[in-house]
């Protein structure tokens, strides 16, 4: 097989950059290891930047999104049993955020590439990626049971933090950052219409909880867990209990129970590989960097990600100049690190340290309070939260 972009993980960056690629008439095939009703029903990210819905709408990706996703214009932060709104269109000169899940994201972008798009193959694992530095790099993948290979000008590894792009960069030429948490998260669906309007990051006095959504009906709810934990110990009575005493507040808010429809344990990592980029191999997504999920930027740094390197392969097909390719790495890890710093200030704002340590605590309730009394320490977590530009 012979591509000009051969793209490895059809998750949101190997789909989305497959469907910018393809409106401008450039070949690619993407190969993902999973079946398509695996990558349909994993539950993962719900919070899209203005960019990320921008993005999808540029490329006829976001009818049922814009039919569908429920705009939000700031978040709530509790803590002391109190609650502050922080009003992002105010904060940011008019910016909002779009709940729409990842998996319908997915969903779309499937169907669109299914309908009229290049190759989508499923349940094809890609086994490596041989010549990078070379101009007609090789990917190795196996489907059916049966060793290909796909000859590419360009590969792109869009294949998630557990994928095998990362392995074709020669010992020496990378380095990696990495930042584990003394934590994990509890997330859970449940059938039932959301207690509020808006999405709440709760620092309780047991930890961190989070309520988000997924449409006037679903609700996404995460619990901050030790990590080790096993969903089995959970049943719902303890979530729905562990919850309510974590969002509890003085005056009247309840939350609202309902049947649980799914339930896993997440844990938390910050990771950064350096560089993007060897010869003609580029990483986008979480195969280069993933962050704790508290800000909500993993999806959202995937997509600009893809944005950047659209560009750059849209110019070197165009032009035959690889300038804008040239600085991708390096474009792009400006903004990783942004949102690196974001997810870990927010993910230590937010969550008890295990050992109970309460000095940390009070440093904690030092931050929140500071955000919620200031106007420029609140506009500055809104900026961070809807999206910092993507860069020239
Ligand atoms: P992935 O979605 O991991 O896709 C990679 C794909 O590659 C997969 O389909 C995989 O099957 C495939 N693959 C792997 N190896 C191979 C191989 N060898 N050959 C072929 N295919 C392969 N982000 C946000 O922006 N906002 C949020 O609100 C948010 N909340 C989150 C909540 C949770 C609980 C979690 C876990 C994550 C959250 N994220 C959030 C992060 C977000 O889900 C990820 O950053 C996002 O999925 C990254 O997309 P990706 O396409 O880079 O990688
Ligand atoms: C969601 C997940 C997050 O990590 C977050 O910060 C906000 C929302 C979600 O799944 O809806």
């Amino acid at each position: 097989m012979r591509t000009t972009v051969g793209i490895i993980g059809g998750g949101p960056a190997g789909l989305l950059l497959a469907r910018l690629l393809h409106l401008e008439g450039i070949d690619c095939a993407v190969l993902e290891s999973r079946s398509r009703a695996h990558v349909e029903h994993r539950q993962r990210a719900g919070m899209l930047e203005q960019g990320t819905v921008d993005a999808l709408r540029a490329c006829g990706a976001a009818d049922r999104l814009d039919a569908e996703g429920l705009i939000h214009h700031g978040i709530e932060l509790r803590f002391d049993r109190e609650r502050h709104h922080i009003d992002f269109p105010a904060l940011t000169g008019g910016r909002t955020v779009t709940i729409y899940a990842q998996t319908e994201i997915v969903r779309d972008l499937i169907a669109l590439q299914l309908a009229a798009g290049p190759p989508l193959l499923f349940e094809a694992e890609a086994l490596a990626v041989e010549r990078p530095e070379s101009d007609a790099p090789v990917v190795r993948f196996v489907r059916e049971g049966r060793e290909q290979a796909l000859s590419c000008a360009y590969v792109v590894g869009c294949d998630g933090y557990h994928g095998i792009s990362r392995n074709a960069f020669p010992a020496g030429r990378s380095r990696t950052y990495a930042h584990d948490y003394p934590y994990s998260w509890l997330g859970i669906l449940a059938d039932v219409p959301p207690s509020g309007e808006e999405l709440i990051y709760a620092r309780g006095a047991g930890g961190f909880a989070l309520h988000s959504m997924r449409s006037p009906t679903v609700s996404r709810l995460y619990l901050q867990v030790p990590n080790g934990t096993d969903v089995a110990d959970w049943p719902d009575e303890r979530i729905w209990d562990e919850l309510a005493a974590r969002f509890a507040v003085d005056g009247d808010w309840r939350l609202e129970r309902g049947p649980i429809t799914a339930k896993s344990v997440t844990p938390m990592r910050s990771y950064v590989h350096e560089p993007m980029s060897h010869g003609r191999l580029f990483l986008a997504g979480d195969a280069a960097h993933i962050v704790p999920p508290t800000g909500a930027k993993g999806l959202n740094l995937a997509v600009s990600d893809v944005r950047v390197l659209a560009r750059g392969l849209i110019e070197s097909h165009r032009t035959g100049s690889t300038q804008l390719l040239d600085r991708y790495s390096n474009l792009c890890l400006a903004r990783v690190w942004q949102a690196t710093r974001f997810s870990y200030d927010m993910t230590r704002m937010l969550h008890a340290q295990p050992n109970g340590d309460v000095f940390d605590h009070r440093i904690q309730l030092a931050r929140l309070r500071r955000i919620t009394a200031s106007r420029h320490a609140a506009a500055e977590l809104a900026a961070n939260y809807t999206g910092l530009p993507l860069g020239p």
